[in-house]
């Protein structure tokens, strides 16, 4: 079976060091897929975007097998009572991933990203043992040039040692294998991919973006022949009755498989009825993911913590008698706030029944048992971290820590602030965090500007070469745009969208922070509480002199859209009109301006393309009067291209 290796991991090795001595001696026979290719090439500096051939879709979840016959009876009431078969695979708790092949070898490989764009994670790919190189029996023929979807695993037995050796290290854990997965891809150091147990299932055989063959069955069998791991567990079901078979078992024997599972796919066989049942906004309606539930083991409540956030609250935390609930052990749960405790009827001693539903932080269900000696919590009156006032503001759920120099909220903050996705600062972590606040050496996110490579070797577990990286790390974070900063900045309720949204109507942070609240309103998509939130900040004296530090440490605070000269829709006028399935109206038109385009409201002679969607109206009336030329999505898309905009 192709998830039991042919050899054992000592003979690949040996049989590797064959082959490098080989290659060695001889040069000349080294070929680019040669299995010594895979150590991974330098780290990068980031990572380029890639749009992908077509939607990578996500599927509608059955909560139960109710609902999973409703789905049966939706796909017999679209097809007529004609006859069709399910395909059922196993729904790996992954991250999925495109890998394109040119002429048999890799040539690319894409995580899902938003769905539509991706990021190239091909040299961390490469290192990944189950990702052929060269197609198996594709010389010459057009399977040399396809598209292979799957999902990529991580080992559960690989990530609980994983964890071990970062609690060692004081790094933060991975909450599961999922996190682990896509944090051992997308490392701009493809020797971390490498040194990480990763596995690639696939599930989709594509050419140009759409099914290759006339069966899912089918393609499961050549991406199987083509060299994949295909999992072998599926099953082709003619009935509704033999899929909830199929489930009924894979709930059951879930642990006894060496990665997470966390449902079951059903798809439905012929490529031609899964078009004719077609596509919601969201998701196909040929396919359902049935999700188990989720695991629950009893263990005991042994203390409750309180831990501070960057907006001052505290949550409590249980600390749990370790206990594995399906394959990972779990030794603490979040518990919310006060109210949450007292609604459990929860006390310190108390067996209590966790449940961890896969990708969230596991939490206490019940009370099953009340302790012997079990005793109430109290939210403590003072911050457990700075001694600060605790207050709990009426219609807050929270209690928080007012100060604002808290050393608690400011870790929190500085963590915030250097996030993958918000300042992008790698090398920022919990650990040395904690170091940069006790020992005074930063006392806000501007301070982090000034910290030389010196004064970053003093610290503990830091080198001179960690510490270089570091520092050229943080100045790059200089020229981060508008929408990453203002998010950084950490206004509550300001996330990563409403921060993108805000730098775009303004273009610019000083009119956003003199806006009122009634022209940040405006604005559209801000709503009262935002609006006020912004503005509290604002007004705050400490918030107005952290942003000019962060001005004279260089930072740019206007924002324009960039247009690409030369990219793919390069002095193109567009209008969008009807319901888009795959892009939102703002992702759209942020992506039409990425590769060069311009987005007009209203259609007129100027206007290139109306890109319709669903339920199109007036627009696209007025285009047809014009003789405009009119296209869907997905020729948008093509148009965009696989073109990098990153
Ligand atoms: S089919 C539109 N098959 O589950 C097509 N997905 O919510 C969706 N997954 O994003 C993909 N195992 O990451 C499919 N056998 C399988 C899968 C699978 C895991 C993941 C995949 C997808 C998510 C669907």
């Amino acid at each position: 079976m192709l998830d039991a290796p042919e050899i054992t991991d000592a003979e690949y090795d040996a049989m590797m060091r064959e082959l490098k001595a080989l290659e060695q001696a001889h040069p000349e026979l080294v070929t680019l897929d040669s299995p010594t290719q895979r150590v991974g090439g330098k780290p990068r500096e980031g990572f380029v975007k890639v749009a992908h051939s077509s939607p990578m879709l996500s599927l509608d979840n059955a909560l139960g097998e109710g609902e999973l016959r409703d789905f049966d009876r939706r796909v017999r009431g679209l097809l007529g009572d004609e006859p069709f078969a399910y395909v059922a695979e196993l729904k790996m708790d992954g991250l999925s991933l495109a890998v394109h092949y040119r002429d048999g070898r890799l040539s690319q490989a894409v995580t899902r990203g938003d769905g539509v764009i991706g990021e190239d994670v091909t040299e961390n790919a490469k290192t990944i043992r189950s990702i052929p190189l060269r197609l198996k029996g594709a010389e010459g023929n057009r399977a040399g040039n396809c598209e292979v979807r799957g999902e990529v695993v991580f080992n559960r037995k690989a990530f609980e040692k994983l964890n071990a050796e970062r609690d060692a290290a004081g790094l933060a854990r991975f909450a599961n294998p999922r996190n682990a997965a896509a944090g051992s891809l997308r490392v701009l150091d493809p020797k971390i991919t490498q040194s990480r147990q990763l596995d690639f299932f696939t599930y989709f055989l594509f050419e140009n973006g759409a099914p290759a063959l006339d069966s899912q069955w089918k393609s499961l069998d050549k991406l199987q022949e083509l060299g994949f791991k295909v999992n072998p567990k599926r099953k082709r079901c003619e009935d509704i009755e033999s899929l909830v078979e199929f489930c009924r078992e894979w709930a059951e024997k879930r642990d006894s498989l060496p990665y997470e599972i966390d449902g079951v796919v059903a798809k439905v066989d012929l490529v031609e009825q899964q078009n004719r049942l077609g596509w919601t906004a969201k998701a196909p309606r040929w396919a359902i993911a049935y999700k188990f539930a989720a695991r629950q083991e009893q263990t005991v409540v042994e203390a409750i913590e309180v831990q501070v956030g960057r907006t001052g609250a505290l949550t409590p935390v249980a600390h749990l008698r370790p206990v594995t609930v399906g394959g990972v052990t779990v030794a603490r749960a979040t518990l919310h706030n006060e109210d949450e405790i007292a609604r459990l009827g929860l006390e310190i001693g108390d067996s209590v029944l966790v449940e961890r539903s896969g990708d969230v932080i596991p939490k206490v269900v019940r009370v099953v048992e009340p302790g012997a000696h079990r005793h109430p919590f109290k939210m403590p009156r003072k911050c457990p971290v700075c001694g600060g006032e605790i207050v709990r503001a009426e219609g807050e759920a929270a209690s928080r820590c007012i100060n604002t120099n808290c050393p608690a909220r400011l870790k929190e903050s500085i963590l915030h602030f250097a996030a993958r996705g918000v300042m992008d600062i790698d090398g920022m972590g919990e650990a040395l965090v904690d170091q940069l606040v006790e020992s005074g050496l930063v006392e806000n996110v501007a301070d982090i500007y000034g910290l030389t490579v010196e004064q970053l070797m003093d610290l503990e577990r830091m080198g001179k070469k960690s510490a270089e990286k570091l520092v050229k790390n943080i100045d790059a974070s200089r020229r981060a745009a508008l929408p990453r900063i203002l998010n950084g900045l950490g206004i509550p309720f300001v996330g990563e969208r409403t921060a993108q949204f805000l730098a775009e109507e303004f273009g610019d942070l000083d009119k956003i922070a003199a806006a009122s609240e009634d022209e940040l309103q405006k604005a559209g998509e801000v709503g009262p509480k935002i609006a006020a939130s912004v503005r509290r900040f604002f007004d705050e004296k400490h918030n107005r002199d952290l942003i000019e530090r962060l001005r004279k440490e260089g930072f740019s605070f206007t924002h324009e859209v960039k247009r690409r000269a030369g990219g793919p829709l390069a002095g193109g006028t567009f209008v969008l009109t009807g319901t888009l399935t795959a892009l939102s109206r703002d992702e759209a038109k942020a992506r039409i301006e990425a590769a060069g385009g311009k987005v007009a409201g209203s259609v007129s002679k100027k206007t290139d393309y109306v890109v319709a969607g669903e339920a199109a109206g007036s627009k696209l009336a007025k285009a047809r009067e014009l003789g405009i030329e009119v296209i869907d999505e997905k020729r948008l898309l093509e148009m965009m291209g696989p073109e990098t905009i990153g």
